[in-house]
């Protein structure tokens, strides 16, 4: 299992939710996980129902069966300060220029640059080991930029190679990289079934696999029940309208009369039976565009009392059950 899992998937579609009920059911026996995110939305802290997080890591929930999960919000600012820290001992120098504003150049640097301080600081974690020589994270789970920036963000090499051929960025990048094409990373794609994040999700993969970027699995998020299989709808289809009238009148619906009030339901169900029909067909069309790319495909329910923390702990007892932690 991959140390570092990086979440991306088209906007919208859960990334935020799936990594995070990636990171609790990765948390099992006592391991200890590491959430990240690297755009500043404080999506995580929302999701926990805690407050913002600041730029530390702490721990966030107690995974079933005493694993731990923190959370760290990456700041590309705070990254830069922790990186002329780490390379050229600037502690208190550091907070100095950062009191004169200099530092501000961290959100205006090129984006290349930026990115690589962010997934450093990612790669860091997943390295960083205690003093008894165990990891100080089994897992870094990182709630990832979205498919359509994924791929540039991650190939951070490419990125820095114009600006700094040589010399401490330069070398960052490579360290960094080396982890991200590496075993050690597995990039998760977060999908609807619905057309365009399914497009998505396939082009997402070919860019990645074009960088050489390790492609993990697929996790098609808020899928809904299935009320009727094939066959039910084909029963549906094939049932003349009187026999249908006649179950539901002998199921008790309609009323006692005989007749006539059983006879005014089949028209509204039939439409549903329709609706429902024309739904499970596109979902399946995109079923199975899913499965032609090869990868393993993992689903997670609608959730429909919406998303809390109770929700969170149901998606990742899915997960495990699926065999992706
Ligand atoms: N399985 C689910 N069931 C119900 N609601 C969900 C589920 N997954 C995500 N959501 C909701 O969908 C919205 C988008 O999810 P989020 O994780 O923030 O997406 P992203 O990070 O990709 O923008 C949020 O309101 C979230 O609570
Ligand atoms: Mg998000």
């Amino acid at each position: 299992m991959s140390r570092l899992q990086v979440v991306s998937g088209k906007g919208g579609t859960g990334k935020t939710t799936v990594a995070a009920a990636l990171a609790l059911a990765l948390a099992t026996k006592g391991k200890r996980t590491l959430l990240v995110e690297v755009e500043g939305r404080q999506g995580i802290a929302q999701l926990f129902e805690t407050e913002a997080l600041p730029y530390e890591e702490r721990k966030i929930a107690v995974a079933p069966g005493g694993g731990e999960v923190y959370a760290l919000a990456i700041d590309a600012e705070q990254a830069l300060l922790d990186y002329l820290q780490m390379f050229y001992k600037l502690g208190s120098a550091g907070r100095a220029l950062k009191k004169l504003g200099a530092i501000d150049f961290a959100t205006t640097i090129a984006p290349g640059v930026r990115d690589v301080l962010l997934t450093g600081k990612a790669c860091e974690a997943v390295r960083r080991k205690e003093k008894s020589g165990r990891f100080a994270y089994d897992y870094v789970v990182m709630d990832a930029p979205p498919t359509g920036r994924i791929t540039r963000f991650l190939n951070v090499n490419d990125e820095v190679a114009g600006l700094a051929k040589v010399g401490p960025i330069h070398n960052q990048a490579q360290a960094v990289m080396r982890v991200l094409k590496s075993r050690e990373t597995a990039v998760h794609l977060v999908t609807l079934l619905e057309e365009m994040p399914v497009q998505e999700t396939a082009d997402g993969i070919a860019e990645l696999r074009a960088a050489r970027l390790p492609v993990g699995r697929v996790v098609v998020n808020m899928v809904r029940p299935a009320v009727l299989d094939a066959t039910d709808l084909e029963l549906v289809r094939e049932t003349p309208r009187a026999a249908l009238a006649r179950s539901l009148s002998g199921a008790g619906l309609g009323g006692a009369r005989r007749g006539g009030h059983a006879e005014r339901l089949v028209d509204p169900l039939l439409a549903q039976a329709e609706e429902y029909a024309e739904r499970y067909a596109l979902e399946q069309e995109q079923r199975s565009v899913l499965t032609d790319l090869g990868l393993p495909l993992h689903e997670l329910p609608l959730l429909a009392e919406g998303m809390d923390l109770a929700g969170l702990y149901e998606l990742a007892t899915e997960l495990r059950k699926q065999g992706i932690a």
